[in-house]
């Protein structure tokens, strides 16, 4: 979406992960803090989220969406001013239909949805100082066409308010069979490709809930050639930090939500997280491919059904290449510079764990353990022809 913003994946924290309904103002004011405290927000994270049930179970005679007073009683314009005051930006959440997924599914009562509302509600937001919109598409009906319509209702009435938004839309959530077919690049600038991630490497399901990051990496790989400055592929929220998996898969998962330009948004803790955690979501040389100028997702240039090689050029003629163990032993992965659309005979590697640089002529290649992710930063070649780059899936873009 052309509205001057999320030129590069969106970086913030949202509540929902860890705290699902359990939030307030108390909470969001100490994660703010300690994004600052912590060193991430001048890393990038800058956006803080506030999901589901926020507001007040009824609307005012007006009409108004209200936040609820006894969990945020200072409101939410003082909220955005403490945010922005620290440097951070502003994100809430609200569904299009007339009930978010809490209220849809009774954890939360009410019917406080945006539908009829659009124009009264992101003037609203706008004058809360909201930064983000996440809109959640909370029913198991609809077609796409539905859902194409409405989530365009209040990509409009964002737009007639005046005030850049980040406009991040959900047409998966409960509702998986829609969402990964379309390239929602002409109405939002991230949209949620899968059902909701987990604190898990592999549930087993591609296509229901809950997923683990495997299998989010398997719906979300084919959509690379939608993703470009202003319009991302959203994987969901990480669960770094969350338990369910062990440090290899956690640095996995966010290697591959960095390669595949992911928002990268938080899902843990901020105010309690151990040095693992922490280590992992601030490392640099993944958070630079991420934000990398180009936007482009990474594409997949191998599989052989347990090592995969990923390929995501970069702005400056580098290219970041992931290779991915999904098998259960330690293996060597494989590549070669060619193969990830680079020319030229003398290339550095430098791991974006380790920092350690190395030089080839060609041969891009590591022992990568069970489930593990190795990325190399690759320097020194020229871009090769366009015939020969490599093409990205969806819409049939090329590697750059
Ligand atoms: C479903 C979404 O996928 C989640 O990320 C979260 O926003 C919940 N809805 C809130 O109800």
């Amino acid at each position: 979406l052309e509205n001057g913003v999320a030129r590069t994946p969106p970086m913030g924290w949202n509540t929902w992960n860890t705290f699902g309904c359990n939030i307030d103002e108390t909470l969001i004011k100490q994660t703010a803090d300690a994004l600052v405290s912590s060193g991430m927000r001048d890393l990038g994270y800058q956006y803080v989220v506030v999901d589901d049930c926020w507001f007040d179970p009824n609307r005012d005679q007006a009409g108004n969406i209200q936040a609820n007073p006894s969990r945020f009683p200072g409101g939410m314009k003082a909220l955005g001013d403490y945010l922005h005051a620290r440097g951070l930006k502003f994100g809430l959440y609200q569904a299009p239909l007339d009930r978010t997924c809490a209220q849809y599914f009774g954890a939360y009562p009410g019917a406080t949805g945006s539908q009829g509302h659009e124009v009264q509600d992101a003037r609203q937001f706008a004058a809360w100082g909201v930064d983000y919109l996440k809109y959640d598409w909370c029913s198991p009906t609809g077609t796409i066409d539905d859902q194409v319509r409405t989530f365009a209702k209040m990509r409009d009435a964002l737009a007639a308010t005046g005030r850049p938004i980040l406009y991040s839309i959900n047409p998966n959530s409960i509702h998986e069979k829609t969402g990964p077919r379309r390239d929602w690049g002409d109405v939002a600038n991230i949209w949620r490709t899968t059902e909701d991630i987990t604190n898990a490497w592999n549930t087993g399901q591609t296509n229901g809930y809950p997923m683990g990051i495997q299998n989010i990496v398997d719906v979300n790989v084919p959509l690379a050639g939608y993703a470009r400055p202003g319009q991302f592929n959203d994987p969901d929220m990480m669960v770094v930090g969350r338990g369910g998996m062990n440090d290899t898969e956690m640095r996995s998962h966010f290697a591959l939500w960095a390669v595949m330009a992911a928002p990268l948004i938080a899902g843990n803790d901020i105010r309690n997280m151990n040095s693992a955690t922490s280590t992992i979501m601030k490392n640099q040389n993944l958070i630079a491919i991420n934000q990398d100028p180009l936007g482009l997702q990474a594409v997949q240039v191998g599989n052989d059904g347990t090592r995969r090689v990923l390929a995501k050029r970069l702005s400056n003629g580098d290219v970041a290449v992931a290779l991915f163990n999904q098998g259960g032993t330690t293996t060597t992965i494989s590549t070669t510079a060619s193969a990830v659309g680079l020319n030229g005979n003398s290339f550095t590697l430098r791991d974006a764990w380790t920092n350690a640089v190395t030089t080839t002529t060609g041969t891009i290649s590591a022992s990568v353990p069970s489930h593990g992710t190795v990325v190399f930063r690759v320097s020194g070649g020229t871009p090769a022809p366009p015939a020969t780059r490599i093409q990205g899936a969806g819409s049939g873009r090329c590697l750059d």
